[in-house]
């Protein structure tokens, strides 16, 4: 006898990270039964491929949950934060990717390779995956963690435009297209500003830019994106008095977001010690020879499932700090992977 399969329902299957999701499952492991697509009444009727085949896209209501195992959510916090506890309800385990309950004390917040234990414990049958910054650095933070003992982190971000969702795509790609042309724009203080148009979900422009500024403003002029890394990378790693200090910044990427990273350690970390972990660690590629031009950019990464980091260095006047850079593609490890993995952790409970 073949045991059932489990039923999966993905709400914002229409959206930039329900897109790259419905790819990941058609693509891993045939671990589901039934796949439900689930969006806006807007998206309702369409039809999209998933491993294969043709499936319509219901509009998000009770009944969509319906027997379903797993539900992913892939919608604004809002969405999620009335539509999860629905199909958690009804009996659905849910993954929730937006900011609606990572710092809730009764949510875990789970990367595979760094808190499996944690997806457990899930009193609200609700488990969070982080945000896509704090993703593209938590693999390799954590693996230096578990060697050398963290300290403090300083890191600034180079966020994609996809970070920002369909929108933030299509901004980017719609103000390349205003000044593709030009020969002159760019060269005079503001001119840009006149010249793409639309800033779409970015505070300034972003073709032939780079906007330090992400998220929305927060007390003492810190911006939502820089509080989340904080703030989830002591839950993930269970250090909630961590330092850690964030620069987010905007660049006209298109997908896969970079970190330049500090991290100082309980002990002197060599070059080589650090480089060793890395490479040893689950999820990680270490692309690391600046001789050979070898180091990740996010436009050799984008479309990738692991974190790639390189320019690996012990810093130059502390012997327990290291600096490198860490690349990922926001839409896959970034949410969509991270979450697929959890969701077949969980397969064997259903
Ligand atoms: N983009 C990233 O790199 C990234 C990474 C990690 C986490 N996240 C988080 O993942 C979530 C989705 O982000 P995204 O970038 O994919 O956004 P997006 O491209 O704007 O897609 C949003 C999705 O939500 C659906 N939706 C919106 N309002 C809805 C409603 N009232 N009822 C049902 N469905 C609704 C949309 O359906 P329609 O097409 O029908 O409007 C669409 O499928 C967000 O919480 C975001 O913060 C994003």
């Amino acid at each position: 006898m073949t045991a059932r399969k489990p039923t999966l329902a993905i709400v914002g299957a229409t959206g930039a990270v329900g897109t790259v999701m419905i790819d990941v499952v058609s693509t891993r492991d045939d671990v589901w039964g039934e796949i439900r697509l689930v969006a806006s009444p807007r998206s309702a009727g369409r039809r999209l491929r998933v491993r294969g085949r043709e499936v319509e896209v219901l509009a998000l209501a009770p009944e969509v949950f319906e027997g379903v195992d797993l539900a992913m959510f892939d919608v604004p916090d809002e969405v999620s934060r009335e539509w999860a506890p629905v199909a958690a309800a009804r009996g659905a385990v849910v993954i929730d990717k937006s900011g609606a309950f990572r710092m809730d004390d009764q949510v875990p917040l789970v990367v595979p390779e760094v808190n499996p234990g944690h997806a457990a414990l899930r009193p609200k049958g609700i488990i969070s995956v982080p945000n896509c910054t704090t993703l593209a650095m938590i693999v390799a933070v954590g693996a230096l963690h578990r060697a050398f003992g963290l300290r403090e982190l300083v890191v600034a971000s180079y966020q994609a435009a996809s970070g920002a969702g369909q929108a933030g795509i299509d901004t980017l790609y719609a103000q390349m297209d205003k000044v593709a042309g030009s020969r002159t724009v760019g060269q005079r203080a503001g001119d840009l500003r006149g010249a793409v148009g639309d800033f779409g979900p970015f505070p300034a422009p972003l073709a032939m830019n780079v906007v330090p500024f992400a998220g929305s403003l927060r007390d003492g002029g810190w911006s939502s994106e820089e509080l989340k890394i904080r703030n989830e990378t002591r839950k993930i790693l269970g250090k909630p008095r961590l330092k850690i200090t964030a620069t987010c910044v905007r660049v006209p990427v298109l997908t896969g977001h970079s970190l330049a990273v500090h991290a100082e350690f309980a002990r002197d970390v060599s070059r080589f010690d650090a480089q060793r972990v890395l490479s040893d660690a689950p999820g990680l590629v270490l692309c690391d020879d600046p001789e050979r031009d070898e180091f990740p950019t996010p436009a050799d990464v984008v479309g990738t499932d692991p974190t790639w980091v390189g320019r690996v260095r012990q810093s130059l006047d502390d012997p327990k700090a290291v600096d490198f850079f860490v690349c990922g593609d926001n839409l896959r490890k970034g949410a969509a992977l991270n979450a697929a993995q959890i969701a077949e952790m969980l397969v064997p409970e259903f």
